[in-house]
């Protein structure tokens, strides 16, 4: 029987109470009891059918138990689907998805989902909830760890990379999942940077730069969405009828699955928008399909189904009949998933799954983790040469569980190799270790970072004391290192931060190390992009290297001793000072740019030094030197419909391989509106040998040019301005070379 048929036939035989026991998304917690203790909610929720899918299972022997229970329960044997957290990578921990960003390696990231979805097939899964697509210019939100930096033609390529990793040539492929994409939408950009906060921005600003990532996603086949906690312009995203029903399925023509995150039907009530049956029926009416973990839809849908839903109360009238409707739209969502997943055909489809091999994920790992760190400076001092005496100070210096990051619920810190014995295995010789400093002073602050695990431990002497230990340990050294940075629960959910910058002992610990005049390389282990401030001028070297996940620390040691070559660019801007936030290299261009010949009067700030350490979207240094010439246009006028070819050529000058990121920017003079000065439309990763020259080409087209005109959502009109337009090209947004191109028409 085909799959629609199948879905059909199903439809036909439920009751409505079986129905509404599909849109109930439970989380695995307490999983199943039996015997002489009671029953968990949960297994009483499967013996009566009402049940949807479960999500954070854990083995492959759980999932297998709560599908035979749920089948039992289900009087039409309608399996259950199993999900999970799997956001870089699942037992195999890759770097958080801000570090893979910055590899720009799109073939990098597809392997890594691959792998992790092989991972999560062998324990049963179905569908993992990623990629994670919300685009952040606001550091200060913690979860800019789990995104895809603040690009959205770099987030795009993301997602469709990431979604092909997950779901291969498509749902119901072997060691495959489904993806999910989230957080639908903008949940990124919340007021002062704060998580779960809401949104407002211009019609245009989430069409241009927040909802491309999601095209992509969908253009790329992903099977399923979550939406987000925020509102958007006033309107709360689990009831956001124009965004999801509208724009996702209606303008994209997403024919998959929605879910909401953790309790969002629940939270409309908090929102402003409930009471309880209110919230489930705009939730249903905007297209949520399954609710997880709030139970509002079982609570509230057989009242709903029979009483409707008064204008009175709601400025939403619903008739009994359009409830039911709306509920057999969301279970034949809900049926159709489980059937292109094969569950229909195959209940237990795919959980005799073998896992793939350790060794090749820790490559891939170890890969990935030298390939996202960035070199943000190196005065000679990378690579190091083996031999040299090696002082290893700071908190993160023999740290496991760190280097995690953060929404690595299936990782185990034991598997992580950390930074000194990465560096001993690697080199022979073990490093000096030396504690340094804490990594937060205040009691309070390392509470809240400790409430989900304890990876924040303490030294409890002075500080006096530990600074005196690590400068003695400097000073006996020929080189020092200092692993500096965040906590794996600074950053994450509900872990924004209102000053980012390096916590405040560990800048102490480096001005300290820096006054002892040995050659000094800060390797920073975060979740977001931190002002470095001072640390980035004391520093003789400058190694970003993120949370990298279970060989983060193998592939920062692989770096700093030249064993990989340093490829990374940043995915998002790196603050000069804390207080530059939100902020972005795409910015539109004011009247007063700075810098620029207002004197005192430009868009700046008064007590930022000109020269305080911003580091660009798409910077990174390597080892080698890659020179490029001067680009060049085929042609400097050309219409609409025709490809302008920009060529260019490269070289590496230097004695060492490079992996170079080329990058395309457009600038629009002369618009209707204010544009980015700067916005990125293409690039190429070109690898180089010693002493190798290529010739790149971009083509480029009057499609790129185009941005929306949108005084509402659905009047969104896409325009593009006849015309001068600038083509800027180089190895970050900052050091570009111009070219200028004439569109005719
Ligand atoms: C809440 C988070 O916002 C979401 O990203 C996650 O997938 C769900 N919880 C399930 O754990």
């Amino acid at each position: 029987m085909g799959q629609g048929a199948a879905v059909d036939r199903l439809m036909a035989g439920m009751t409505l109470k079986e129905k509404i026991g599909q849109l109930n998304l439970l989380p695995a917690g307490q999983g199943l009891v039996t015997g002489a203790q009671a029953p968990t909610t949960l297994s009483q929720r499967l013996d009566a059918g009402q049940v949807g899918a479960i999500f954070g299972t854990k083995s492959l022997a759980s999932a297998r138990a709560m599908q035979e229970r749920a089948l039992a329960g289900s009087r039409l044997g309608i399996p259950l689907f199993f999900a999970e957290d799997v956001i870089h990578g699942h037992r195999t921990v890759f770097p958080l998805n801000i570090a893979l960003a910055c590899s720009w390696d799109m073939a990098l990231i597809e392997a890594t989902s691959a792998h992790a979805a092989a991972e999560a097939t062998a324990e049963g899964l179905h569908q993992v909830y990623a990629p994670m697509l919300d685009i952040s210019r606001d550091p200060r939100w913690g979860r800019v760890a789990e995104g895809p930096g603040e690009d959205p033609l770099l987030a795009s390529r993301i997602a469709a990379a990431a979604t092909q990793g997950f779901q291969g040539a498509g749902l119901g492929t072997p060691e495959r999942v489904a993806a999910c994409l989230k957080h639908f939408v903008a949940y990124g950009a919340p007021q002062s940077g704060r998580d779960y906060d809401n949104v407002s921005m211009a019609w245009e600003d989430l069409i241009e730069t927040y909802l491309p990532p999601f095209a992509a996603g969908i253009e790329a086949g992903a099977a399923s969405v979550m939406v987000a906690f925020n509102a958007v312009n006033r309107l709360p995203m689990h009831a956001n009828a124009p965004l999801v029903e509208g724009w996702l399925r209606g303008c994209q023509g997403f024919d998959g699955l929605v879910v909401s995150d953790y309790t969002g039907v629940k939270e409309l009530v908090a929102h402003g928008l409930g009471p309880a049956p209110v919230a489930v029926a705009r939730a249903l009416h905007a297209g949520i399909d399954m609710d997880m973990v709030g139970e509002d839809y079982l609570n509230e849908l057989p009242a709903l189904a029979t009483e409707g839903l008064a204008a009175r109360t709601a400025g939403l009238a619903m008739s009994p009949a359009a409830v039911r409707r709306l509920i057999d739209r969301a279970c034949r969502r809900v049926l159709t998933f489980k059937a292109r997943l094969g569950l229909l055909d195959d209940p237990f489809r795919g959980m005799a799954g073998k896992a793939p091999a350790r060794a090749e994920g820790r490559a891939l790992a170890r890969k990935a983790a030298a390939q996202s760190a960035v070199l943000l400076k190196n005065d000679g001092l990378l690579p190091l040469a083996p031999g040299s005496r090696m002082a290893l100070i700071g908190p993160f210096a023999a740290d496991r569980a760190n280097m995690l990051g953060t929404w690595a619920v299936s990782g185990r810190a034991e598997d992580v190799v950390p930074l000194d014995r990465a560096i001993a295995a690697l080199t022979g010789q073990a490093p000096t270790v030396c504690w340094g400093a804490n990594i937060v002073d205040e009691p309070w602050l390392e509470a809240r970072l400790n409430c989900h695990g304890t990876t924040v431990t303490r030294d409890p002497r002075e500080e006096s004391a530990l600074l005196a230990e690590a400068v003695a340990a400097a000073l006996a050294a020929d080189v020092v290192v200092a692993a500096v940075g965040e906590a794996k629960e600074h950053a994450g959910e509900s872990s924004s931060r209102l000053a980012v910058d390096l916590p405040a002992p560990q800048r102490r610990l480096i001005a300290a190390l820096a006054g002892t005049g040995k050659p000094l390389l800060v390797v920073v282990f975060a979740g977001r992009p931190l002002a470095l401030g001072e640390a980035a001028t004391q520093a003789d070297a400058l190694l970003y290297a993120w949370h990298g996940g279970v060989a983060g620390p193998e592939g920062v040691a692989d770096l700093i001793f030249g064993a990989a070559e340093p490829s990374g660019r940043l995915a998002v801007t790196l603050p000069a000072h804390p207080g530059e936030v939100p902020l972005t290299y795409a910015c539109d261009t004011t009247g007063r740019p700075w810098p620029g010949r207002f004197g005192k009067f430009l868009t700046g700030w008064l007590d930022m030094p000109d020269d305080a350490p911003r580091f660009p979207f798409g910077f990174g240094l390597g080892y080698s030197a890659v020179r490029y010439g001067r680009p060049i246009l085929c042609r400097h006028a050309a219409h609409a419909d025709e490809t302008v070819t920009l060529l260019l050529g490269i070289e590496n000058t230097g004695n060492r391989p490079a992996l170079e990121t080329v990058q395309l920017y457009a600038s629009d003079p002369v618009a209707r509106v204010t544009r980015p000065g700067r916005k990125l439309i293409d690039f190429q990763q070109v690898a180089l040998a010693p002493g190798e020259a290529r010739e790149v080409r971009f083509a480029v087209t009057a499609d790129q040019f185009r941005y929306p005109m949108a005084p509402t959502l659905e009047t969104v009109e896409w325009v593009r301005d006849p015309g001068m337009v600038g083509l800027h090209v180089g190895p970050n947004s900052r050091d570009t070379q111009e070219v200028a191109l004439t569109w005719l028409d």
